[in-house]
């Protein structure tokens, strides 16, 4: 059912398997396009191979077409050639640049069992199984934005330093944003932060807190960020939203994949205030596995959902597409990344190209 709507997507293919997942990730896109309206999809070079042909790894040009669009859907950035070159040049500063000029300030990472995987994941079956965990990171300050910064000479000796900061005003509407999810899920808020060291986060503490009385029906609780690194692996299940900012929520986010099987099936969004949104991958760009057709591009293609249900009020696409990545695990397709170490006979290792055959194929069983 087409919604006559046009629809503004700029796509970042970006570095290593980013740009090689990307063109079959957009092959499910364009699967469902019909049913969503008209898709305008502009692409641009971002991150390393924008510093080579650029010099520099976000144009202008790119980051004015980035708030003009109604979403970004990003592959990955960064590279060993990328490495070595200052701080302001690094592919990963275009990233942080975009979210902040976007002013994307909400991380959704949720990270999912699906049934099929259980044995992909390290930790055993009765931890993981079922598992559905919502990670929101604030993601447009903390340490990551925070001034002063730098490295300095300091008695002929260098000195490196960051600066951990939070204003009330950015830890209550990540709070909202995390208080809402939970509405609509399990109804449990875990707000994660180092109280007991740190001064900002005792105000990330308090400020958290003061807005939950907007939102009784929701449980909250509070965990120090040592604690909570080891509940995610110790019993991931005792939890539904976990609310954190910038650099734990990175962190916390990545072990939080673990427990899915592989951080290649973990998808993200970066949501503003106006639904305008970021969408991506959490992995990297793994150059090691670049170019061999070996990528999982399931969460690339698990992003596109959430940019569906979150910036293109497409709930029910989002489902479908969700729906048919949990199909074609069932059906026993898998990439490297999933495969168990002893896989079963019912398993069939397949290429990037070859999963999201399958995708479509299932997608199309389920055509409205
Ligand atoms: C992530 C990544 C980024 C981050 C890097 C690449 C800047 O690790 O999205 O989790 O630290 O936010
Ligand atoms: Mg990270």
């Amino acid at each position: 059912m087409a919604t006559g709507k046009r629809w503004q997507i700029l796509v970042l293919p970006g570095d290593g398997i980013g740009a090689e997942i990307m063109p079959q990730a957009l092959r499910v896109l364009e699967a469902v396009s019909s049913e969503i309206g008209t898709l305008d999809i502009l692409t641009h070079d971002f991150g390393g191979v924008s510093i080579d042909r650029y010099g520099v790894p976000m144009t202008e040009e790119t980051l004015q077409q980035a708030m003009r669009v109604d979403a970004v859907l990003l592959g990955a950035v960064g590279g060993p050639q990328w490495d070595d070159l200052p701080m302001e040049k690094k592919p990963e500063k275009a990233l942080l640049n975009l979210r902040s000029a976007l002013d994307c300030f909400a991380n959704l990472r949720p990270a999912l069992t699906f049934t099929a995987l259980i044995d992909a994941s390290t930790l055993k079956p009765e931890i993981v199984s079922e598992l559905d965990v919502l990670i929101v990171r604030e993601l447009t300050g903390g340490i990551y934005f925070g001034t002063p910064r730098g490295v300095e000479l300091q008695n002929n000796r260098r000195r490196g330093f960051n600066t951990l900061e939070y204003d009330e005003t950015e830890i209550e509407r990540i709070a909202r944003v995390g208080f809402d999810l939970a509405r609509k899920r399990r109804g449990k808020v875990c707000s994660v932060d180092k109280a007991n060291v740190l001064e900002v986060t005792q105000l990330w503490r308090d400020v958290v807190t003061e807005v939950h009385q907007s939102y009784e029906d929701v449980e909250l609780s509070h965990m120090y960020v040592d604690n909570a690194a080891m509940q995610l692996v110790r019993w991931p299940k005792q939890f539904d939203v976990i609310l954190t900012g910038n650099m734990f929520g990175d962190i916390l986010s990545d072990t939080a994949a673990m427990l899915t099987g592989s951080i290649g099936m973990l998808p993200s969004a970066s949501i503003n205030a106006r639904g305008q949104g970021i969408y991506e991958p959490v992995h990297g760009s793994a150059p090691d596995i670049a170019g061999k057709n070996i990528a999982n591009p399931l969460a690339t293609i698990l992003s596109i959902a959430m940019m569906f249900r979150y910036s293109l009020n497409q709930p029910s696409v989002a489902n479908r597409v969700e729906f048919a990545v949990g199909d074609v695990l069932s059906q026993g397709y898998r990439t490297a990344d999933i495969m168990p170490p002893k896989p079963s006979e019912t398993l069939q290792l397949v290429g990037t190209r070859e999963i999201v055959d399958s995708v479509i194929a299932c997608l199309k069983e389920t055509e409205i």
